[in-house]
Formats: structure tokens, sequence, C-alpha cells
């Protein structure tokens, strides 16, 4: 593998048509059209391409470990469309989400089919490290579980700490990011001490692309995002550059703060206002630098990984970094 993006380029069709291959029944249609819907939209599909990388890097062919990135892809899946209906979003993968399509309860029954079928495929993976990847499965889904119900709580609040901030993002993101690496290591039978430093590596890059995503969130567009953008803001969502800015800002401002967040319709002039109050409190250069300091740490973890893995996670972490979307 020479880099992971050029990599990317070539896995990106491959698994896509995998996904698109898996039989469903057509009946009852009012469950599985938006099952498949959930699956048809322009994800990325980091958390397979993160699995099969680590486990290709580490001798592990991509067709072995299909089954596994597969039910990785639909355990994401079916946490974002469960997440749609927590943040009231109409927008996924460049579709209407399945909760605007339809509604909150056929997108809770088609997210918890999504599940289903994550623990069917994780359970066609054969060999020794099984139980490993089974475990490590459960245990991630559990900890975005886990993240998830942090960030709802927390849309309660007005003061969140960074340490609470950072919990709760290596949690909701950072669990399955992780999870998929560490199942791709295992299933290529990599020790555990290896093993453990990809974990730890993976702590810090579920912050970068969280802390990325609330970015792109503020600075990005709906059509390039392929989501809905906005609603962390109407939904006085503790994202980082919030909570930032409410750490910096005097009273007045947080009151200019306030104001947006209770405006009736979040819209492009009203996020502007917020960009604008953000950069006079300095807080885009306090996220770049920040982010900047994780990078270098998380590079510092895996300093005693060698080789074709080593290689890989560096620059899956450049391509996060330069991530538009
Ligand atoms: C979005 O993740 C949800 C988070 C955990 C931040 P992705 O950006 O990887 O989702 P896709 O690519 O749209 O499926
Ligand atoms: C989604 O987080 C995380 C999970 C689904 C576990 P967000 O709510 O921040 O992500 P987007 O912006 O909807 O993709
Ligand atoms: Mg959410
Ligand atoms: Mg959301």
């Amino acid at each position: 593998m020479l880099s992971f993006s050029a990599w990317y380029q070539d896995f990106l069709p491959w698994f896509n048509n995998e996904l698109g291959n898996i039989i469903l029944p057509d009946e009852p249609a009012a469950l599985y059209e938006p099952v498949r819907h959930a699956l048809a939209g322009r994800g990325k599909r980091l958390r397979p391409a993160l699995c099969c990388a680590v486990a290709e890097s580490c001798g592990l062919s991509r067709d072995k470990m299909l089954p596994g990135a597969l039910a990785l892809e639909l355990v994401h899946n079916f946490s974002l469309v469960h997440d749609d209906i927590m943040d009231n979003d109409d927008m996924r993968h460049g579709l209407p989400s399945v909760v605007a399509k339809w509604d909150a309860n056929t997108a809770i029954i088609a997210g918890d089919t999504l599940f289903a079928l994550a623990f069917r495929f994780m359970g066609m993976m054969t060999g020794e490290p099984f139980s490993k990847l089974y475990s490590e499965f459960t245990r991630q889904i559990m900890a975005m579980c886990e993240g998830q119900i942090y960030d709802m709580s927390f849309e309660n609040r007005t003061e969140i700490s960074t340490f609470e901030y950072l919990k709760m993002v290596e949690q909701k993101t950072g669990a399955l990011l992780s999870g998929s690496a560490t199942i791709g290591a295992y299933a290529a039978g990599l020790a555990e001490d290896e093993v453990s430093a990809i974990r730890k590596y993976f702590i810090r890059i579920g912050r970068i692309f969280q802390i990325q995503d609330d970015l792109l969130e503020l600075t990005s567009n709906p059509e390039n995002m392929g989501k809905s953008l906005g609603s962390d803001v109407s939904a006085a969502k503790k994202t980082y550059p919030m909570l930032l800015a409410w750490q910096r800002a005097n009273d007045a401002e947080k009151m200019a703060i306030r104001r947006i967040i209770d405006s009736f319709n979040v819209d492009e002039s009203a996020l502007e206002r917020l960009r604008e109050l953000f950069e006079q409190l300095r807080v885009w250069k306090q996220v770049t630098s920040d982010i900047q300091n994780e990078r270098d740490e998380a590079l510092r973890d895996i300093r005693t990984l060698t080789g074709e893995l080593r290689d890989t996670l560096i620059t899956f972490t450049e391509f996060i970094l330069d991530r538009k979307r």
C-alpha cells in the first residue's frame, strides 16, 4: 500500500459493489425499502476501508475481511438512521434521511434491522481470532451508544468542559473507528501489544475526526456534505468550536451566541454571524492548533509499530485531515 488515499480509490467501488450485493427480502417492502435506502447514499465507507486497509497491511486479503467490513458499515448506518431521529435531521448521504422520507417509527425498525444484519455478517468471520473480533465489536458499539447519550445530555447543559467533550467524542465517534482498525488487526492475527497501540492511536484520531465534523458543520454546505447542517446550532449542541467560544466569550458575546441558537430559523446568515463571532474569539485558530497537537501525539502513539501498517495509519490520518466532507 503506497498511501491510504490511493488505495481507497480502488477500494471504494469494490466495497460499494459488495454492499449493493447484500441479498435482502423484498417483503415487507415497508421495512426493506427504507433499509435499502439507508445503504444507497454516498457514504464514505471509512470504517470498512480502515478495517480492510489494516488487515491488508498485515497480510490478510480484503476478500477474507469482507464480512467484518460489511458488519462495520451496517452498524455505522444503523447508528446514523437512529441519529437522524435524535438530531431531527432530514438529509443523509445526499438523500432524504429515513426519518424524513418515512417516519420515526419506520426509522427505528429499519435501524434495528441494519443492526441485526451487522451481527449476521460479523458472525460469518471465521478462524481463531473470532471471539476477539466479536468482543471488540460489541464493546465499541456499546461505547458508541454511551457517547450518543452524553451528546444528548449536553444539549440541556450550558457549561461543558473540554474534558467532558473529548470523552463524549472518543465514544460516539472514536469507538467505532478504533474498533474498525482493531478488528482488522485481530483478524490478521496481530499481537495484543500492537493492537493496543492502534487502539490508543484511534482515541486521538476519533477526536480529530469529530472536531473536524463539528468544524465542517459550521463551514461547509449541505450539498457538499450530503447531510443537513445547522441542526447542531439550533439544538444547542456542544460542538468543539461552540465549547471554545463559550469558554472565551464575555457576557455580551454569550448573549449574542444565545440569540443565534434561539433564533427560530438558523439560516445561512445566522451561521455567518456565528462564524464572525468565532473569528473574533479566535476559536478557529485554537481549533486548528488543537487538531495539529492531537495529530502529533497520535503519531507518537504508533512509533513502536513498523512497516506497512504504520504507513497505512499515517496516511489514513493525512487523508482524514484533508477531508472536505
Ligand atoms: C459521520 O461519520 C458520523 C460521525 C460519527 C461523525 P462519517 O462522516 O464517517 O459518515 P459517512 O461517511 O457520511 O457515512
Ligand atoms: C453521529 O454524530 C454519531 C453517531 C451516529 C454515533 P453526529 O450527530 O455529530 O453526526 P452527524 O453530523 O449527524 O453526521
Ligand atoms: Mg448526533
Ligand atoms: Mg447527527
